[in-house]
């Protein structure tokens, strides 16, 4: 017995060291581009699919059918969510088609069967996925908003998606705002970096997502510093020139897109 455990401890010294040299030497490749290997990739998924599924474990869920509930998500969903996870009618993004793992289609999947988790999932993010934790800047209620939507959304067309998410009222942050457009005091700290997220989730490709700031192009109360409807690609340093009338923007396959301003 003892000679074995001496020989198990001995082994896994051995693997160890293995296998932080073979990373010290740089053998891992971290490239977005490159999948893993099969075996670590159903570790991986293992790994996040138990460690989820033990945390949500206690959650209890409210009342999923409320439509003020599932109107308020479809707003906030559509707002920060369709850059990564799409919607009824919107195609594939830049962000949905090149972030490993890739986001699930959620028009697809709804809350995959479990409301806990996707409100644990949605609340604390998953690391090194790209999958944020809204939970930084939203509040308890307004994710569950989002996760009562999620639970609609695969039986929704687009125009049914269209439709509830302009009945929702917008986009509301989830500090429990009265009033959506003013920006001001709202975040917890200085510099909250809540829209870097917002950012993402807007991408200029979704057209249900393309006038999610547009009321904001109209309205001061932005703070100082902030770009009212930036989308991802034409964010500039605050010293920059000023902004031309168009910008054109060439992806690496030579498509040309002109962003108006
Ligand atoms: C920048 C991209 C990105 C954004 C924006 C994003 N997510 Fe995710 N999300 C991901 C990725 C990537 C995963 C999958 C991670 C993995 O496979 O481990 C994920 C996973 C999830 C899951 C788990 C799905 C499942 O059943 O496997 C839910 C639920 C989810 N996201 C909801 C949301 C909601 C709601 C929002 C908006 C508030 C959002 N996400 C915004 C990237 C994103």
């Amino acid at each position: 017995m003892k000679r074995t455990i001496k020989t198990l401890v001995a082994a896994s010294l051995v693997g160890g060291s293995a296998a932080t040299a073979g990373a010290y030497f740089g053998l891992v490749n971290v490239g977005a581009d490159d999948p893993h290997l099969p075996a670590v990739y159903a570790f991986l998924s293992m790994a996040r699919d138990r460690s989820i599924e033990v945390r949500s474990r206690d959650i209890v869920v409210p009342d999923l059918d409320n439509q003020e509930l599932i109107r308020a998500g479809a707003g906030n969903y559509n707002a920060m969510c369709i850059g990564c996870h799409l919607a009824p009618g919107v195609a594939e993004t830049e962000l949905s088609q090149a972030l490993y793992p890739a986001p699930p289609n959620l028009a697809e999947i709804g809350v995959d069967g479990n409301p806990a988790a996707a409100f644990w999932t949605i609340k604390h993010g998953i690391k090194a996925t790209g999958m944020p934790a809204w939970g930084k800047s939203m509040a308890d209620p307004y994710i569950w908003g989002m996760v009562a939507f999620l639970q609609q959304l695969p039986e929704l067309d687009a125009q049914e998606y269209r439709a509830l998410v302009a009945s929702s009222g917008g986009h509301q942050h989830g500090g429990g705002e009265t009033d959506m457009h003013n920006h001001e005091n709202q975040h917890g700290t200085p510099g909250d970096d809540h829209h870097a997220g917002e950012m993402a989730g807007a991408s200029h490709h979704d057209a249900a997502a393309a006038d999610h700031h547009g009321g904001d192009l109209a309205s001061a109360d932005h703070p100082a510093g902030e770009t009212p409807g930036a989308s991802h690609h034409d964010a500039q340093p605050a010293a920059a020139a000023p902004k031309p009338a168009t910008k054109t923007h060439t992806h690496a396959d030579g498509k040309e897109h002109v962003h108006a301003h």
